[in-house]
């Protein structure tokens, strides 16, 4: 049965505490990257981000100017009082209508958690949502899964067709450092518009 993957839908999941997606820290293979970021004064948008654990490590890197997007008003609520209004934007809507202009995009579990009908429109939204030059970064599953998703995966054969079309890959590998069970799973990505 096909589930509709509406707000509703990831209330419940927030309701019911049932995230197992969330893995209680920024991912290693994000916050590496991060680290190697020189400009802090950039616009960055966290789209699908949940319980959002990128946030504090981007701030005690010094990033000052983040946006925040969920579906879920449950997610966005529990992040209401513990960011810092004045660095933290958050947002609670469909990434598909969010406005805006930014220098970088991080990618982590949102793009596995779109019906895969939405893949292409999520490339031209990301698109649409980028300075030139700006960066879509982040990390894409690298299997396809047993069960209906989401989590729904997918190839770098298929990535590559979806991001060619509108992005230069400037890099899409094999992780190195995901945490354990999504170790050989997951691949590390970079696209500029
Ligand atoms: C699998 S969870 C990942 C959350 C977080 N990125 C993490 O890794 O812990 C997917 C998130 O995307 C949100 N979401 C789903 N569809 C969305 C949409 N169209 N626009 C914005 N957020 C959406 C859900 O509410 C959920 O928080």
């Amino acid at each position: 049965m096909p589930v509709n993957l509406d707000a509703n839908f990831w209330n419940q999941k927030y309701l019911n505490d049932d995230t197992p997606w969330s893995i209680r820290k920024a991912s290693p293979p994000l916050t590496d990257y991060i680290d190697q970021l020189k400009d802090k004064s950039i616009k960055i948008l966290i789209p699908g981000a949940g319980h959002a654990h990128e946030v504090n490590f981007l701030l005690e890197k010094g990033f000052k100017n983040i946006t925040i997007c969920d579906l879920s008003k449950i997610a966005i609520s529990k992040l209401k009082n513990v960011v810092p209004k004045d660095s933290v934007k958050l947002v609670t809507g469909d990434f598909f209508d969010l406005k805006g202009q930014y220098d970088l995009i991080l990618e982590q579990t949102f793009f596995c958690a779109l019906d895969p009908s939405l893949r292409k429109n999520y490339i031209n939204k990301t698109y649409e949502l980028l300075n030139d030059g700006g960066k879509i970064a982040g990390v894409l599953f690298d299997r396809i899964f047993e069960q209906n998703g989401p989590p729904f995966g997918g190839t770098k054969e298929e990535y590559e067709k979806l991001f060619l079309g509108k992005f230069n890959i400037q890099k899409m590998e094999k992780c190195y450092n995901s945490i354990g069970p999504r170790h050989g799973y997951e691949l590390f990505f970079i696209c500029v518009r």
